[in-house]
Order: C-alpha cells, then sequence, then structure tokens
C-alpha cells in the first residue's frame, strides 16, 4: 500500500452503564481527527470499543439478576448503537470478551511471567471498585480514593505484579527525549512529576475476590486486572495474537494516536508503554489527553441527576449539531462544559444565524440574479480580498487540526463565515443586482462567496459529515477534497446549484427548554 497509514484509538468504555455525553466526546473527538485524517489521504484505521470485565460490572450484573456476559454484551451494544448514532466511522469495535482478545491476553500474561516481567508476590493496599484501581496507604487520604473521593476497600491476598524498575528509565527517557509523546505537553510533566521522578511501584495485575474477567491459565484462581486485560485491546483489536502473524497489525500498529481523558492517562503514559517494551513491541507514537465535559460546572453524576446523553440530546437537537457543540465546547487546556441553554445559544448563533445564514442568502442571490447557476468570474483581489483570507483560514484551520484543537479550527470556520456575512453585508449584491453595469462585480461577488463557502463545507466535514455534505450540494459542487482547497477558485462556473434551502432554523429557546424539561421529568 502506498499511502501513509494512521492508526488512532479511543480508550475503551466500561460496559457497565449507558455511556453519557462526556464519554460521547471522545469518540466524535476522535472521529472528527480519523475523518480529518482521511481527507489527507492517510490510510486509516480507526479502532474503539468496550472494557467488559472487572468487578463493578460483576457487581452491578449480579443487582440486575443477569449473567455478567449477557449484561456487558447489552451496554456494549448500547455503546455501539451510540457511536453509530453519533455517526462515528470506526473500523473495529473490540470487546474485551472477544476470544481472539481472550486468548491473547492469556498468551501475554504467561510469556510475561515466563520472562521474569511478572511476579508473584503478596498485596496489601487499598482496592476502588469505581476505578478498579489500588492505592497505597499514603495514597488514600481518610479511607478515599484520590481518583474518585468513593470509599475505598481494604485488600490484602497474593497477586501478580508488573515488574517495572527494569523500564522506567527507558519510560523517562522516552517522555524526554520524544516532546510530543503527550499532548497537551504539560501532562508529560504531571506524569514525570508526579509518578515517575517519585518513582514507581510495582503494579499489582491479578484479582481473586471475583471472576468476571480473563482466567489466568496457569493459575485459574486469578482474573487478570482489567487495567492489563483493557490497554492490550489496543493491538488485539489489530489481530494481534503471540502466535499468527496478523498482517493488520503490521501495517498498522504502533498507533499514531491514543485518544485518552485526563483521568486514564497514567495507565496510558506508564503501564502501557511498560507493557510494550515488556513485548519488545514499539510504542505509540502519540497520546492525545482530553479535558472532562462538566454539566453547567459541575461532574455529571447519577445522584445528582444531572447526567446527559448523547441518544436523549439527538430528539431535540441534530446530531451534527451535537457533534460541533461539543466539540467546540471543549478547549484544550481546561474542562468545557455543556448546558442545554448554552447548546440552544450554539444552534442559533452558529448554525443558523452565521453559517446557515450566509450559505441561504447567497443561494438564493445566485438563484435569484444567476438563474440559479455559478456565476463566472475571474478573481479580482478587491479590498475585501475574500479568496485570501479563505485560504488563509484553512491554513489555520489545518493548523489547528493537525494539533487537534478542534474548537480552535471550528473558530477558524465560524470566523471566516462571519466575514463572509459581512461581505454580504458591505458590498449589496441585491443593489448591484438592480444596475446592469454592475453585473460583473455582482457576479465576481457571488462567486467568491459561493467558494469561501465550497471552503467552509469542507472544513466543516470532519465536524459535522452531513451538514457540511448538505451544504456543499447548495453550492452545486460533489466531493470533499483537500486539495481542492490547495487554491481560491475551484468552483465550477455555469453549474447548477440547489434550489436553497433553510439548513437550520432558529430554535424558540424557551420552547425547546420546556420540552427538555418535560421529557427529564
Ligand atoms: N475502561 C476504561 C478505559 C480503558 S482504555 C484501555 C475507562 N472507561 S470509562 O468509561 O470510565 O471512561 C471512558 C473515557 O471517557 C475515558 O477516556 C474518560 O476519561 C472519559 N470520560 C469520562 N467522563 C468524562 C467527561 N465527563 N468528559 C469527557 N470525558 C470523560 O476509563
Amino acid at each position: 500500500m502506498d499511502s501513509k497509514k494512521f492508526y488512532i484509538t479511543t480508550s475503551i468504555p466500561y460496559a457497565s452503564r449507558k455511556p453519557h455525553i462526556g464519554n460521547t466526546y471522545e469518540i466524535i473527538l476522535t472521529d472528527a481527527i480519523a475523518r480529518f485524517k482521511k481527507m489527507q489521504n492517510f490510510d486509516v484505521c480507526f479502532c474503539t470499543g468496550a472494557d467488559e470485565h472487572g468487578q463493578k460490572i460483576e457487581e452491578l450484573a449480579k443487582k440486575s439478576g443477569v449473567s455478567p456476559a449477557k449484561y456487558s454484551a447489552e451496554i456494549s451494544n448500547i455503546i455501539k448503537n451510540i457511536w453509530e448514532l453519533m455517526d462515528c466511522s470506526y473500523d473495529v469495535f473490540i470487546k474485551t470478551t472477544d476470544v481472539n482478545h481472550v486468548e491473547a491476553v492469556q498468551q501475554i500474561f504467561k510469556k510475561l511471567y515466563n520472562n521474569g516481567d511478572i511476579y508473584k508476590g503478596a498485596y496489601e493496599g487499598w482496592y476502588c471498585v469505581a476505578c478498579e484501581s489500588f492505592w497505597t496507604n499514603s495514597q488514600v487520604g481518610e479511607g478515599r480514593c484520590p481518583e474518585c473521593q468513593r470509599e475505598v476497600q481494604k485488600t490484602k491476598e497474593e497477586a501478580y505484579f508488573l515488574k517495572v524498575d527494569r523500564y522506567t528509565d527507558r519510560l523517562i527517557q522516552h517522555i524526554n527525549e520524544n516532546k510530543n509523546f503527550i499532548v497537551p505537553n504539560f501532562y508529560a510533566e504531571e506524569i514525570m512529576n508526579n509518578f515517575l521522578k517519585p518513582g514507581l511501584q510495582d503494579f499489582c495485575i491479578s484479582r481473586s475476590s471475583f471472576s468476571w474477567g480473563v482466567k489466568i491459565d496457569f493459575d485459574p484462581e486469578y482474573v487478570v486486572y482489567v487495567w492489563l486485560d483493557a490497554l492490550i485491546n489496543y493491538i488485539t483489536a489489530l489481530g494481534f495474537n503471540l502466535n499468527t502473524p496478523s498482517e493488520k497489525f503490521n501495517r498498522f500498529w504502533p498507533a499514531d494516536l491514543h485518544v485518552v481523558g485526563k483521568d486514564i492517562l497514567r495507565f496510558h503514559a506508564i503501564i502501557w508503554p511498560i507493557i510494550l517494551m515488556m513485548l519488545g513491541l514499539p510504542l505509540p507514537k502519540q497520546i492525545l489527553v482530553h479535558q472532562w465535559l462538566l454539566y453547567k460546572s459541575g461532574k455529571m453524576s447519577k445522584t445528582t441527576g444531572n447526567v446527559v446523553y448523547a441518544d436523549d440530546l439527538s430528539r431535540f437537537f441534530s446530531v451534527d449539531a451535537i457533534r460541533f457543540y461539543v466539540l467546540k465546547a471543549m478547549p484544550m487546556s481546561h474542562d468545557g462544559s455543556i448546558s442545554y441553554e448554552s447548546i440552544i445559544s450554539t444552534c442559533n448563533t452558529d448554525l443558523a444565524n452565521n453559517i446557515g445564514n450566509l450559505t441561504k442568502r447567497v443561494c438564493d442571490m445566485i438563484y435569484k440574479y444567476c438563474d440559479g447557476v455559478i456565476p463566472n468570474s475571474e478573481y479580482v483581489k478587491d479590498e475585501y480580498d475574500v479568496g485570501g483570507v479563505t485560504l488563509g483560514a484553512f491554513k489555520k484551520y489545518c493548523e489547528c487540526m493537525e494539533g487537534y484543537d478542534l474548537s480552535e479550527a471550528i473558530m477558524q470556520i465560524l470566523n471566516l463565515a462571519r466575514y463572509c456575512n459581512k461581505y454580504v453585508d458591505e458590498t449589496m449584491p441585491w443593489a448591484l443586482a438592480k444596475d446592469e453595469n454592475s453585473k460583473s462585480a455582482l457576479n465576481r461577488i457571488l462567486y467568491n462567496l459561493a467558494e469561501a463557502i465550497r471552503f467552509i463545507s469542507t472544513m466543516l466535514f470532519p465536524i459535522a459529515p452531513s451538514t457540511a455534505k448538505n451544504i456543499l450540494k447548495q453550492v452545486g459542487a460533489e466531493n470533499f477534497s483537500f486539495e481542492s482547497l490547495n487554491s481560491f477558485g475551484g468552483l465550477q462556473p455555469g453549474v447548477a446549484i440547489k434550489k436553497p434551502e433553510v439548513l437550520f432554523s432558529r430554535i424558540d429557546a424557551s420552547k425547546k427548554l420546556e420540552e427538555i424539561y418535560n421529557f427529564n421529568s
């Protein structure tokens, strides 16, 4: 294959409960990056899935009176359906109960045990069921998990450990030498200062107090700790197996980008690279750490009743509006927030009044003044320099997308649309249309606007795919490609445009909030 490959993954959410919009943000973000890379002609492999094992799932299944296998399979289906509803174009959906995955986890465990990278010892400490994490005495202030603040359980038992000391120096060196291994970079410092520099403890990777997990086949009283099991998904999703080579694995590993939330970075930046070193496999090229989406300013939680789900949102807003909203709402450096009021405001301000209004008014004028076909016009640079501004916006957009700052990339699209709206207001094509002598100026302005709209729709494609397609059709074009944005003027004159439609109608905020309120109560 001649095109460059790009292997991108999401974390695999626990199949314990239906994922909320925060978990769903991650797949939307990853999907937008994957689509962007495809448009840059990368041969993309995009994997996601569900983390089906662990004590929490076993307990929830018991409460529901079903087997953990049935319980987790049902939730995995729900996860998959939400991912599909959100128009996420993944290639592989892996489940940690998949036979190939289970077999590979067992093989890997045995191999590392035989190599001396895993040993059996005694474990004494604290365990947080919710986070499936072990903590030491010093880490649990007043019996609470340092991660989620829930109560932890005292645990003492024989267990298997990952012997990390042999690999710590290499990992420190790797992080120091690869400045973009973890982005945003301040997270690399956090990993270094909070975990690596103080020294790592050997990592407990087995449990015996419950059974819903991958059995350690040579010691079947134990199951593999859920995090070790889950991390291995990144290679088994490509068909990795120690016995049989997988073409897909050879083609796509190492991962180009693991997308993870900030709370699970330490597993991805420490444990996962160490496991890969132990296996003699190359490390992922980059880990993108995203922030959290909060409801207003608080953490979404079942107990406070402020959990927002993507499928519920889709009753009130289009899928593309949800995608657009969450990607815009989440900056790279701090948490983002979601509220129904701000979704409505984004729909009205950015989609209806800015992008939608621009497309509708320009297409209406082309319909009215140019017989519904793209007018013929050479690009002449005038005081507005729409061509230069559009090319500049595309360049900045690409820089933002390459740096995975999607919120900023969206701002570039919105700025361009705003500029074009201003261009319409100031050049007043409707006034020019009254004067036969201004025909060439009118054609030039409408051509520039239609061409800028083509750029806007192409840039919007990774973020809001169906909407972008509709906008592109409005200006009579069909195919998206970044190559076609190398110069301004690609739109074919003489091509009939689609009859202008309202792409986004304005939402009546109080009516919509009432509908949502009635649904939620
Ligand atoms: N199963 C593990 C991941 C294993 S990957 C080898 C897990 N699952 S999770 O369901 O708890 O979280 C899945 C992802 O959702 C994580 O990246 C987590 O950071 C992310 N989020 C959880 N709550 C979130 C928000 N409120 N906002 C954004 N992302 C959030 O951890």
